[in-house]
């Protein structure tokens, strides 16, 4: 059993394999925190430390007579609402009628169920392998249940939470904020981990101390964001890829979200990560319920490394509902080829090359429908747009298909162009501000995905897209963030719902279609990497990752990407060069290593390509297809942090079974006269054999190595410890951005 009560103490203990997560009601019925990290064992109840009031922090437990003095200040609790004495981030802003602000939740009861709860309209975790348990809370003044839900995945190792907070009184209530978790760490000093950005930059990884402030990663934007992703890690400052306790926290959520972090007077830490409160205001009237967005929880005591191995795998088996990913495709996409200028000759000239070369899917980027031939124009009519496309999209389908291959589209739902059909006929459905010209952001609007009518809308248009066509695979994009929050469809109380129904709307529309069509791979983007998260990837398994593809700057989108999210769901592909956002040169070969740290593609004409390159690309192609597997499924090892590497990067996959590896080297800075290149592999049996299977290098080897260095690699025999703790030297590797990749295999 992974969840247990004891009556006696009072205390609920959640364990997964390896952690402990404990909590106890306070003679008053508080929900009081005490524990989560390493394993305790059984029975081992954490009994309430003594907090001390240390001045000026209202007492309600003095004024109640039932326990010394001691504030709500000082004390670790599960769920703090404002306005009751405890002055730290809070998880719950409460008005009433009379526009009296605060709240206070004593328990009432709780159940534990076998398997894992739903949210009404939002993503959740899935899976029968967890426990969950539902503690009923409640402020009878206000007539405000709150239910807080846990599921504990005791072999994930992963904890998921949220609240539903339930109006049972007469009179409206006003939501404020309503977090989906708090976390209070008593005890121990903590570094943060983000991942900030701006697009083409997404998710560059930072880790600083926390000091005695408030910290906060947030978005506005209407969507996650590529500037502040909503994934966030405590760990302890010792902390590395291989050791030391981490928390990570991570919001199933592709809207305005917030993580708050405050480091207290008492120096304790306290971590509340929900919908962000600002813009924000729920009414709630009598017997509505409000769902808060589910987020993941993961401790570990084993390093950075292993908090990414958990979320991975959590995310791959037990919140990624598609089964159209399981087999990998190598696809092309026409974007970075033609950009608007396409017709349905060009578009077949690029697929049929691609398809001589092993390449299995066509996508078709944007332009394809209304009146459009560059970003201005045309978002919302879902129609085919036959000046380029003669006779439809059928003909072209039919051709792609003809070659073996599948077909692709890309849609951009939640969008709309002032010059468009759909904007003349229902100019209301974008979000505006009344009175106000609006403001563009790549010339378009957003669509007020909060109404029932453009939702229904939608799935019309799209469901219609799939029905008449065999399209095997949507890449779904979102190109700008929100601005003018207001809908035309719902009164002024209910203005600040806006952002949140937007979501809820989204949802909706990507969950009827992707159960409508659950043979179609769905793709998340939004501007590249701009709504990366939990939540998309509950419905679709993969995201394409930024729209920065230049190999290099990958480096650091890609690294920062792998801390939370699985290397399955990192859309990256192989662009032309000179590179289209730097201008830079990097050689194919190791455009296709770094691809590979992905799901795999090509975004350029291959008929460009040279003979040489041609036969580098079938080249590649194979290898990706028998590395696939392990790839997609394997654990991912990071060597180390290209932000902070002046010479090489490196990454590893480890077979879910322990049977090979496949090591992946870029030299990131070419040096004279160059040092070794020594790396250590990870994940290995130590007392395991391993024989290195291949070898390839892209780019030069110093002339003083030529010869046959990398090939006499090939059949050495190391023990997984040798591997590991004395680790290998390369033969050293010279040019622009050379590269290698090494597979090794265990001996039975
Ligand atoms: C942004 C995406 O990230 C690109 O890959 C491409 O699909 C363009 N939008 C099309 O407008």
């Amino acid at each position: 059993m992974s969840i247990q009560f004891d009556p006696k103490n009072s205390v609920f203990n959640l364990h997964t394999k390896d952690s402990s997560y404990q909590m106890q009601l306070d003679p008053l019925g508080h929900l009081l925190h005490l524990y989560y990290g390493r394993k305790l064992g059984d029975g081992s109840n954490f009994h309430l430390f003594p907090a001390a009031d240390h001045g000026f922090s209202p007492d309600y437990y003095a004024t109640q007579n039932e326990r010394g003095v001691c504030s709500p200040d000082v004390l670790p609790q599960e769920y703090p609402a404002a306005n009751r004495g405890d002055f730290r981030v809070t998880a719950a802003r409460v008005n009433n009628a009379q526009g009296a602000c605060g709240a206070e939740f004593f328990y009432k009861t709780h159940t534990i169920q076998d398997g894992p709860y739903t949210l009404e309209g939002l993503p959740a975790a899935f899976g029968p392998d967890c426990q969950t348990l539902c503690i009923l809370m409640q402020d009878s003044v206000l007539g405000l249940e709150v239910r807080l839900l846990y599921s504990v995945y005791e072999e994930l190792g992963i904890i998921t939470r949220a609240a539903v907070l339930c109006n049972l009184s007469d009179a409206a209530l006003t939501l404020d904020q309503a977090a989906s978790a708090c976390l209070d760490l008593p005890f121990g000093e903590w570094d943060l981990i983000q991942f900030h950005g701006r697009h083409a930059m997404e998710r560059q990884f930072e880790r600083t101390r926390l000091g005695s402030d408030i910290r906060r990663v947030g978005s506005l934007r209407g969507a996650s964001s590529h500037h502040h992703n909503p994934f966030v890690i405590l760990c302890e400052p010792e902390a590395t890829e291989d050791w030391g306790s981490c928390y990570g926290v991570m919001p199933v959520y592709s809207g305005n979200h917030c993580t708050d972090i405050e480091v207290d007077y008492n120096g304790s830490t306290r971590l509340v990560t929900g919908i962000h409160p600002d813009n924000f205001r729920w009414h709630l009237a009598p017997g509505e319920q409000f769902t808060t967005p589910q987020v993941l929880l993961c401790y570990t005591h084993e390093g950075l490394g292993d908090l990414s191995h958990r979320y991975h795998r959590f995310i791959r088996s037990a919140l990624c509902r598609s089964t159209a990913s399981q087999s990998s495709r190598v696809l092309i996409n026409n974007w970075e080829a033609t950009y608007f200028n396409f017709d349905q000759d060009k578009i077949y000239d690029i697929a049929q090359k691609a398809a001589s070369l092993g390449v299995e899917l066509m996508v078709l980027d944007d332009g394809w429908f209304g009146k459009r031939d560059s970003d201005t124009t045309g978002l919302g009519d879902w129609y085919v747009n036959t000046d380029k496309l003669k006779g439809g999209l059928a003909p072209l389908i039919d051709r792609i298909h003809g070659l073996g291959m599948q077909f692709g589209i890309w849609i951009e739902p939640e969008m709309v162009s002032i010059d468009s059909d759909l904007y003349r006929a229902h100019p209301d459905w974008a979000l505006t501000l009344p009175g106000r010209d609006p403001i563009m952001g790549r010339s378009q609007l957003v669509l007020d995905m909060s109404r029932e009518d453009v939702v229904d809308y939608l799935t019309d248009c799209f469901t219609r897209l799939l029905s008449e066509n065999q399209i095997e695979y949507i890449k779904w994009d979102m190109n700008r963030n929100m601005a003018d929050v207001y809908s035309h469809a719902l009164p002024p109380e209910r203005q600040g719902e806006v952002s949140h129904r937007y979501i809820l709307g989204v949802y909706k529309l990507i969950d009827r279609l992707t159960s409508r069509f659950p043979q179609v791979l769905f793709e998340g983007c939004a501007g590249g990497g701009g709504r990366f998260d939990a939540g998309m990837l509950a419905y679709m398994p993969q995201i394409w990752c930024s729209d920065n593809t230049d190999a290099i700057e990958r480096l650091s989108i890609q690294y920062g990407t792998s801390f939370g999210y699985p290397i399955s769901a990192v859309g990256s592909h192989v662009s032309a060069c000179p590179n289209h956002q730097t201008g830079r040169t990097v050689p194919l070969g190791t455009r296709g290593v770094v691809a590979m740290a992905g799901t795999f593609g090509y975004e350029l004409d291959l008929n460009k390509l040279t003979r040489k390159e041609i036969s580098q690309v079938r080249m590649q192609i194979a290898r990706y297809k028998s590395y696939s597997e392990l790839i997609r499924t394997g654990d991912y090892y990071r060597l180390n942090d290209p932000a902070q590497t002046r010479f090489w990067h490196g990454w590893e996959f480890v077979a879910a079974d322990g049977s090979q590896a496949l090591m992946n080297l870029v030299v990131v800075h070419t040096q004279g006269n160059p040092r070794p290149l020594h790396f250590q592999w990870k994940g290995l049996d130590p007392k395991a054999t391993y024989k290195i299977l291949r070898v390839d290098l892209q780019g030069q080897l110093l002339a003083s190595v030529t010869d046959p260095a990398a090939r006499r690699m090939v059949g050495l025999k190391y023990t997984g410890a040798q591997l590991m703790y004395a680790g290998l030297t390369m033969p050293q590797l010279y040019g622009d951005y050379p590269s290698a990749q090494i597979l090794i295999r265990k001996m039975r």
